[in-house]
């Protein structure tokens, strides 16, 4: 299957998640918030939040992340970003009364931001193969680079999974952290920080390019 099928079934996908379960966790295939909130937590790592600070939520759904910011009191400016418009739509409709909270389609209409975030964007891959999923996380990540001067986080599905796990999964991609760490470190920044210590079948990486 091409690329460009894959993220038009994918969209389907998130579409139909939306719809059945809202703008809760599981309208974007969390398990359920717990699961959303520690792997915000590995991911807001990157940002210093003693001075206000600007911020684009890449992938952003119906903007959980906006909620996540504000309920730790900083002061800050965000852009949710996604592909699908149902979502945007979503996040708009549920931060009305937020003016710090703007939502797109489309990433060209963004301003530069000092931070990006980016999370569970990369782990379902459907039928993709590997190699493919794999060039297209590289294009992303560099397109997220360019997209903000401070620094950016992602987290992924990892490849330290049990074996029979990742067999019984083949629609979903577990990245290899070796991989990406060695990416981040030559073509971003000297300063990468692999997280894989909060006990998950996930890792995140943060790229500081302030330092
Ligand atoms: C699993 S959901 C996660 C939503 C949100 N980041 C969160 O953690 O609550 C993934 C979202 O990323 C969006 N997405 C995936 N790849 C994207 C891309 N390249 N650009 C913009 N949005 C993307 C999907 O449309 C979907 O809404």
């Amino acid at each position: 299957m091409s690329l460009k099928d894959t993220q038009k079934k994918l969209n389907d996908y998130f579409a139909e998640k939306l719809d059945q379960f809202g703008a809760t966790p599981k309208g974007v295939d969390y398990n359920g918030p717990e699961a959303q909130a520690v792997r915000f937590e590995q991911l807001v790592g990157v940002i210093d939040p003693s001075r206000p600070f600007t911020v684009v939520d890449y992938g952003c759904g119906y903007g959980a992340m906006f909620d996540f910011l504000h309920a730790k009191g900083w002061q800050f400016e965000y852009w949710g970003v996604d592909l699908i418009e149902k979502m945007v739509l979503a996040g708009r409709e549920t931060h009305r009364e937020f003016p710090n909270a703007h939502f797109t389609t489309d990433e060209t209409e963004v301003p530069p931001a000092e931070y990006l975030l980016a999370g569970a964007i990369f782990n379902i891959k459907l039928e993709a193969s590997y190699e493919d999923w794999r060039a297209f996380t590289v294009e992303t990540l560099q397109r997220m680079d360019r997209l903000c001067t401070k620094g950016f986080s992602f987290n992924m599905l990892t490849s330290y999974s049990d074996a029979d796990r990742m067999a019984q999964r083949p629609d979903l991609y577990f990245g290899d952290p070796l991989f990406y760490f060695d990416h981040c470190k030559r073509n971003f920044s000297r300063s990468v920080a692999l997280l894989h210590d909060y006990g998950l079948y996930d890792f995140t990486i943060l790229v500081r390019k302030d330092f």
